[in-house]
């Protein structure tokens, strides 16, 4: 998960920890003196380095996800999945274009509802990954670092993925 993402919570044990550091800006980023492996790496105002560990297992159950975090750990998981499915794809896209029945065979299958279900999921999880890629390839550029706007670009990862594929649904299953 990125830093941006896991500081951007208003309670957590790591948020906590990291608001806290002097390794963490306001942003995320990891700013002067935090990398571990720099020698004489204390920040140059003279202030010590505060530690920033993990949380401990029995921190776990208090531990709540704040929103960009789990945009993050969805982004892995759809880009999981889409490559896990790679396969699927590609069989269905050969049935629709080899010959007429092998056409006829994807229209049958498309009938059934596990295909629409598992292509419906896979057509979520390509959404997410699109929205939320394009986030981090802003954040990669430093747009919308900041606490309340990593937020907001959070929110709206889900606002567009989620719609899109509700409207996908309701067009799946013949309510459009
Ligand atoms: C649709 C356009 C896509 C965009 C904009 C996009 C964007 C990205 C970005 C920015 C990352 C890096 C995330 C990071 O730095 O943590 C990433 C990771 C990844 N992408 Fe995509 N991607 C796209 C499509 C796909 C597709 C089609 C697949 C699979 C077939 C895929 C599989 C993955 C995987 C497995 C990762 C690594 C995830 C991780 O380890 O966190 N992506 N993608």
């Amino acid at each position: 998960m990125r830093i941006a993402d896991a500081a951007t919570s208003s309670f957590s044990p790591l948020s906590e920890l990291r608001q806290n550091s002097a390794a963490t800006s306001q942003s995320g980023h990891r700013a002067f003196g935090s990398d571990p492996t720099m020698k004489n790496s204390n920040p140059p105002d003279g202030t010590a380095r505060s530690q920033i560990r993990n949380i401990r297992i029995d921190q776990l159950r208090n531990y709540r996800l704040p929103l960009p975090g789990i945009v993050s750990i969805l982004h892995r998981v759809s880009g999981m999945l889409l490559f896990l499915f790679l396969p699927l794809v590609l069989w269905l896209f050969d049935l629709s274009l080899s010959s007429e029945s092998s056409f006829d065979r994807l229209a049958q299958l498309s009938q059934n509802w596990v295909t629409r279900v598992v292509l419906l999921g896979l057509s979520w999880a390509l959404l997410h990954h699109l929205c939320a890629g394009v986030r981090f390839l802003l954040l990669d550029l430093h747009l919308g670092a900041d606490r309340v706007a990593a937020l907001r670009s959070s929110v709206a990862v889900f606002a567009v993925s989620l719609s899109l594929t509700l409207v996908l649904a309701l067009y799946v299953f013949g309510a459009l």
